[in-house]
């Protein structure tokens, strides 16, 4: 995948929902942004957010973790400024670039993820959660809430559609794997153990060092 084409993609889509519901809308997901919270380490001091957004989940985050440090990542100026604009707490560090750019350094706790990885091929996913494998300390976990592909034939026919522009140009595609595809690829970089956590509301992904 031209990740390049896919991140500006991005940036033009969320740039222009931000100002139109993006909030209204992903305020129904709360409880699923806010659920991440129960799987971060207690002693945490530092956490990556990969597609941080407007930053909707770090709201409870810092309620109950008011002095843990925040990498705020977001390929969309747009919902960044969004997400200063609620000034949550003053320990969280914007960073305006595609969290396939960025080094994540090789000292954090956690690296938590809402709705933002559901547009990437697995060799893509490889890279980026290899660099989330190494960014993290011994203990460190990585918990992604998000939606995924039902099976292998919906995770196939979504690609497609994608690569083939069936809805037109300048359309927004949702390209998801399947949870099962996801831990493979997470088994494969080395996480020691691999856990889901699913219901009506929410889908979630903890992956431990
Ligand atoms: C559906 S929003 C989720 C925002 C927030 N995490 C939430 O749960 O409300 C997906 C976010 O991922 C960001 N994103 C997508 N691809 C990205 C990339 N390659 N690098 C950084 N951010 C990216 C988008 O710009 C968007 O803000």
């Amino acid at each position: 995948m031209d990740l390049n084409k896919r991140a500006n993609e991005m940036n033009d889509f969320f740039n222009k929902v931000v100002d139109i519901d993006y909030d209204e809308r992903h305020l129904k997901l709360i409880e699923a942004k806010e659920k991440i919270i129960d799987f971060l380490p207690k002693n945490m001091e530092k956490v990556i957010d990969l597609g941080a957004g407007t930053g909707l989940q770090l709201i409870k985050l810092y309620k109950e973790y008011p002095n843990v440090h925040t990498t705020a990542i977001d390929i969309s100026d747009g919902m960044l400024k969004k997400l200063e604009e609620r000034h949550i707490s003053d320990n969280i560090t914007i960073v305006n670039k595609s969290f396939f750019d960025y080094d994540f350094g090789n000292d954090i706790d956690a690296v938590i993820s809402s709705q933002a990885l559901h547009h990437f091929e697995s060799n893509d996913k490889l890279t980026l959660y290899k660099k989330v494998y190494e960014c993290l300390k011994k203990d460190g976990v990585f918990v992604n809430e998000d939606y995924f592909a039902e099976n292998e034939e919906t995770e196939k026919q979504l690609f497609e559609d994608y690569y083939n522009l069936v809805r037109g140009e300048g359309k927004h595609y949702d390209t998801p794997l399947t949870i099962e595809h996801e831990t493979e690829i997470l088994k494969e970089v080395g996480f020691s153990s691999v856990e889901t956590c699913i219901t009506d509301n929410y889908k979630i992904i903890i992956a431990k060092k």
